[in-house]
């Protein structure tokens, strides 16, 4: 059994989430020794970055080297990695992966090993060096399940990172996966849709991110200091169906493909607008507009 500062920690799949992963672990400290990928490449990319860290040929190298290897290949793979490795009796394995937890690593405890979840609610899109990468995870909330002396490590590593961890019961994980792409990938999916409408007015993708980004980043930061009743703002927060209908007239014009979109998003913002105090009226012609004729 490993425990404290001494847990020698690998990565196999050095992707997006195990890159800057790694360089955040290597940022608070902790011994990030040896990276194996399906490519040799991806693996020389991340532990150049790391000292101490080497890049290896297999999943079972890294095994071999480490007391902790987290398997950070996309989801679909990690299963087939844990059976593909012979894990030592108490060594720890985890799995990032947000909708699943420490089931899909049967194949390492059934050899003895000690199993973990350890989800971040994080993107980590574009980390480049450790103290970013640190910076990144600061914060961040992770959903940890785990056995042996994972139960108690995984949670310590979060408050390194300067995080915190939390339980989601199992049957829950998809829930609390499902709010993680609400809030950042259909985020993005969001600002493709508000990015586009510039395209449609004669501007480059360029001016419409500029024009959006400080949008969308005072936005969140408001909803962060003061949650969303307090902190959104528009027309379907206010009750006001006829800026609504205008919108969805040019739209119906302009972009049809993002009616269907914005008419589910006002309807979904009733509750909100009846938070901020507009009255059943003026929600009920909401909603109208929202539904659209027919
Ligand atoms: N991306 C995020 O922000 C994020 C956030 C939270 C959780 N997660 C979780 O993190 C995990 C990884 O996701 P990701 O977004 O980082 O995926 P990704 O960018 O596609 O990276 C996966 C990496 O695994 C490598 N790989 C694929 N199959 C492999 C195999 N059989 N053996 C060894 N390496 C293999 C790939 O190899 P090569 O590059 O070598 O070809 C790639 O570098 C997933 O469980 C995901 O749910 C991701």
């Amino acid at each position: 059994m490993a425990s404290g500062d001494n847990v020698r920690i690998g990565f196999v799949g050095a992707g997006t989430l195990g890159r800057g992963l790694a360089l955040a672990l290597d940022g608070v400290g902790c011994e990030v020794v040896a990276v194996s990928s399906r490519s040799r490449a991806s693996a020389e990319w991340l532990a150049e970055r790391i000292d101490g860290s080497a890049a290896m040929e297999t999943a079972q190298d890294v095994a071999d080297a480490c007391d902790l290897v987290f398997i950070t290949t996309p989801d679909g793979a990690i299963a087939d990695v844990a059976l593909s490795v012979n894990w030592r009796a108490g060594q720890g394995v985890v799995h990032c992966c947000g909708a699943a937890s420490i089931e899909l690593l049967d194949a390492a405890s059934g050899a003895g090993a000690a199993v973990g979840a350890m989800h971040p609610f994080q993107t980590f899109a574009g980390l480049g060096d450790s103290t970013e990468a640190a910076r990144r995870l600061s914060g961040v909330t992770f959903a940890v399940s785990a056995t042996g002396w994972l139960a108690d490590y995984l949670p310590s590593l979060a408050e390194r990172l300067d995080g915190r961890a939390i339980t989601i019961p199992d049957e829950l994980r998809p829930l609390y996966h499902a709010s993680a792409v609400l809030a950042c990938g259909y985020v993005g999916t969001l600002l493709d849709a508000a990015i586009g409408l510039w395209a449609r007015m004669g501007f480059t993708e360029e001016d419409g991110v500029r024009a959006v980004a400080p949008l969308s980043r005072a936005t969140i930061e408001a909803i962060a200091a003061a949650g969303p009743v307090n902190a959104v703002t528009g027309p379907a927060v206010r009750g006001d169906a006829d800026t609504i209908a205008a919108h969805l007239s040019l739209l119906s014009e302009h972009a049809p493909h993002l009616l269907a979109l914005y008419r589910e998003l006002t309807a979904a913002s009733v509750p909100l607008a009846r938070a901020k105090g507009v009255g059943e009226g003026e929600l009920a012609r909401l909603r109208r507009t929202a539904r659209g004729p027919g």
